[in-house]
């Protein structure tokens, strides 16, 4: 295939970025969509200019890692894939595909398609754990029965994987899938009790101090999720947060 590519470049974040239109070719509909952004920077690098900067890791779907937003879809036009898991015979030949970083005031651009998402992080340090007693005396985890539905629903709301694709494609770059399922994954479990009270209301004020919007159930995040969130996690939250302060 050959692709026309319209990239967001931008220097880092104090400078203004703008797309630029870049030529591949002989691009296999059996590459991932990062193995044709490998052949873009290659050829990049090979006539002297400067390569675009996106983030990856696993990218075998697990780390969360590749954001972009791909012809106005975050993770592109599939569904239920990460970035790195996309292929390329979503496209055809003579295609212009737009990529974007991820957008969103609580996740400013680093550089080109690279954005900074240390927000989801914070709102994670802030209650998104279970404190254990780690020294030797640590109770055996199917010492503690827990119905087969209550644990196939923590464990899809634990499938998170922190990619922020739920806060791009929000209208108001809300984050509350991406809270919802962390706090749902411990709502659900009796290990998560304990500090149900205290975790709910930190993460959730949490995100709001980073500056994300609010949920008005539009449901684009379900939609576009690579992970399958459900929205029933928005739901579980609200209950918990109100359920939280009112005993607060
Ligand atoms: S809820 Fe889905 S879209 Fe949002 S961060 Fe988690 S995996 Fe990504
Ligand atoms: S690079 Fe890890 S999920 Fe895509």
């Amino acid at each position: 295939m050959n692709l026309t590519l319209k990239i967001w470049r931008q220097k880092d974040g104090r400078s203004k970025g703008q797309m630029v239109s870049y030529k591949v070719s002989e691009i296999s509909e059996h590459m991932s969509f990062l193995e044709m952004m490998d052949v873009l920077n290659e050829q990049l690098v090979n006539s002297g200019d400067e390569p675009v900067a996106f983030d990856h890791d696993c990218r075998e779907g697990i780390c969360g890692m590749c954001s972009m937003q791909i012809n106005g879809e975050p993770h592109g036009p599939d569904r239920g894939v990460t970035t790195c898991q996309l292929h390329m015979r979503m496209f055809k030949d003579g295609d212009t595909i737009t990529i974007e970083p991820f957008r969103a005031k609580a996740f400013p651009v680093i550089k080109d398609l690279v954005v900074d998402r240390t927000a989801f992080e914070r709102i994670q340090h802030a209650g998104g754990f279970i404190s254990v007693n780690t020294s030797g005396n640590t109770q055996d985890a199917n010492a503690i029965p827990i119905d087969k539905h209550v644990a196939d629903h923590a464990m899809d709301a634990a499938t998170c994987i922190g990619c922020g694709a739920c806060v791009a494609a929000c209208k108001n770059a809300s984050a509350m899938l991406f809270v919802g399922a962390k706090v749902s994954q411990y709502a659900l479990l009796p290990q998560g009790q304990v500090e149900a009270t205290e975790r709910v209301l930190s993460m959730v004020a949490q995100m709001d101090k980073e500056g994300f919007g609010n949920c008005t159930n539009t449901g684009a995040c379900e939609i576009e999720c690579p992970k399958g969130i459900s929205l029933e996690n928005i739901a579980r939250m609200n209950r918990e947060y109100l359920k939280a302060s009112l005993k607060g």
